[in-house]
């Protein structure tokens, strides 16, 4: 059995607004091992970004965050932390890729320097060493004439290529959980596959473990070994890859891979389900996918239990509960 890296315990980040106390991630708990590929993926607006700030606990202070549960990385809980102790693991342990590469890079200062800034804090690599190492890492991610690109600023390069440079620099500290927030939504569907081959192998070679939120279950099923699927604020389902394509339990999970684009072409965003994600604002209780479901029961007005239904596959459904009341 491979080792913990990340174990997160009925983790919930509450915003408080005008309009109400907004319940963003709501109880959600999970694991990943060392090296293990996950997916995390759900419709727009159930939590998926906010699950991946909190675990790098960069969810902006200024809306009145409140993080509750454990966060435990490496034997030590996140969420008491103050942010100088985090600074050691921020960036260095665990790192982020964002869906614009443009909140990662600063415009006004070359590719290079800005590998180089985070070899230092990080490897403490300086000067020639470090522009080597930065060239290097650029190779690392197909980026061709990595020599010359070293010097470029990020306007100079491509989408895909920008793209490129993020995931080196996020890999510069030689992290050992990236989070990947949607990064290659915005590119050809070619180039994404090229991007998601690449962060393949990087992973299996460096044993990184990854977080991979998307919409597509065309690319997690390509890249990941377990997918966790997020609804409202909720994990609905979580189990290895395989399994989850071919005995998808959760209604919800059902609906996703029906209306998936075909996986062969591994492109394209989710079409819609019928219904919309809820409001995460004054939740009334019960199943949060109950007016959409196709299985709704009188039962589903009540709270759904998370329950581990076979070895490695959880599901929060009453059609699974023996009693019909978990
Ligand atoms: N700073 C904030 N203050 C208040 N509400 C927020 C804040 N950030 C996110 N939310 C709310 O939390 C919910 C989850 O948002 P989140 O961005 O995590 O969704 P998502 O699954 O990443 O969606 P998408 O696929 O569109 O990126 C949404 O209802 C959103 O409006
Ligand atoms: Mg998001």
């Amino acid at each position: 059995m491979a080792e913990k890296l990340i174990k997160v315990e009925d983790l919930k980040t509450q915003f408080t607004t005008k309009r109400g106390l907004v319940k963003a991630v709501d109880g959600i708990s999970f694991e990943i091992k060392k090296g293990e590929r996950v997916g995390l993926v759900g419709e727009s607006g159930c939590g998926k970004s906010v699950t991946a700030l909190s675990l790098m606990k960069l969810v902006p202070a200024a809306h009145n965050e409140r993080v509750f549960g454990k966060i435990i990385f490496k034997g030590q809980d996140l969420v008491p932390m103050k942010d100088s102790q985090l600074k050691e693991i921020r960036g260095k342990q665990m790192s982020m890729i964002f869906q614009d590469p443009m909140t990662s890079l600063d415009p006004v200062f070359t590719i290079g320097s800005q590998i180089m800034e985070a070899l230092g804090i990080h490897q403490g690599l300086k000067g020639k060493e470090s522009k080597k190492r930065a060239i290097e890492l650029l190779a690392l991610v197909n980026i061709p004439s990595s020599e010359m690109v070293v010097d470029y600023y990020p306007h100079q390069l491509s989408g895909g290529m920008r793209q490129r440079a993020m995931i080196a620099m996020a890999l510069s500290c030689e992290p050992e959980l990236l989070i990947a927030d949607e990064p290659t939504t915005a590119l050809d569907v070619s180039i994404q596959a090229q991007i998601i081959k690449l962060v393949r192998e990087l992973s299996a070679n460096k044993g990184t473990a990854l977080l991979w939120i998307t919409h597509d279950l065309g690319i997690v099923a390509h890249l990941c070994e377990k997918i966790i699927v997020m609804y409202a604020g909720k994990l609905v389902e979580m189990a290895d890859t395989m399994t989850l394509f071919e005995n998808p339990m959760h209604p919800y999970t059902q609906a996703l891979l029906r209306l998936a684009p075909k996986l062969e072409r591994g492109k394209g965003r989710m079409p819609p389900i019928p219904g919309t994600v809820p409001n995460l604002i004054d939740m009334p209780p019960g199943c949060r996918f109950a007016d959409r479901c196709p299985k709704c029961m009188d039962v589903c007005s009540q709270e759904p239990q998370w329950m581990e239904v076979e070895p490695g596959h959880w599901v929060s459904c009453f059609l699974y509960s023996k009693d019909g009341k978990n």
